[in-house]
């Protein structure tokens, strides 16, 4: 759906369907080149990063392997502790490959810290993070992410993968949430 289908529900269009596409046709370039000659394996963990992860691997202009996880917090906290477990893993084993984590957000980073430190006990020959978005104000831990589509400022974004309530994924551009639909 596009911005002027829940208007009302929606602050401002942070970025557009446009500046998303150009942006992953750059990033897409960055890791070609990275990883010339070289096997990569994309992972994404479910829901949000399924937009990037899509689109990203079909801008990719050279073969790639995919592979998904699946987690779940404990209780509400996930986003304050971190702490999650596995409710799919992956299908693929790591050892020995090029693993590129896909992400729509790094917020906290809470989760991509627990997410790298999961993954590389798996053995990967080398592990990157690919993220659309950072949130720089909002970070607890810093997480080194090799790709990093845009920074943005530290208010409710959704669209793109990005949900408030699982409403909103299937926005095509990223948007601030107005704050009448979650107070
Ligand atoms: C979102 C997003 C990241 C994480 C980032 O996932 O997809 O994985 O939060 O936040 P953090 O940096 O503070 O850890 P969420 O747990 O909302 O699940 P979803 O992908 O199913 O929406």
């Amino acid at each position: 759906m596009l911005p002027e289908d829940v208007a009302s529900e929606l602050d401002r269009v942070l970025l557009t369907e446009a500046e998303i596409k150009d942006r992953l046709r750059v990033i897409a370039r960055q890791i070609e080149a990275d990883y010339a000659g070289r096997d990569l394996l994309l992972i994404a963990v479910l829901k949000g990063a399924v937009m990037v992860m899509a689109d990203l691997a079909r801008e990719l202009q050279r073969s790639v392997e995919v592979d998904f996880m699946a987690v779940s917090s404990y209780g509400a906290s996930t986003h304050s502790s971190g702490v999650v477990r596995i409710v799919k893993d992956l299908d693929i084993d790591l050892a020995g490959r090029n693993v590129l984590i896909v992400e729509d957000i790094i917020d906290s980073g809470l989760t991509l810290d627990w997410l790298k430190s999961n993954l590389l006990s798996r053995n990967p020959a080398s592990l990157e993070i690919c993220a659309l978005l950072r949130k720089p104000d909002a970070a607890k831990v810093d997480i080194d992410a090799k790709y990093v589509g845009f920074e943005i400022p530290n208010e409710f974004v959704v669209g793109y993968g990005l949900d408030y309530a699982e409403r909103y994924r299937n926005l095509r551009s990223i948007a601030v949430l107005a704050p009448h639909v979650y107070s």
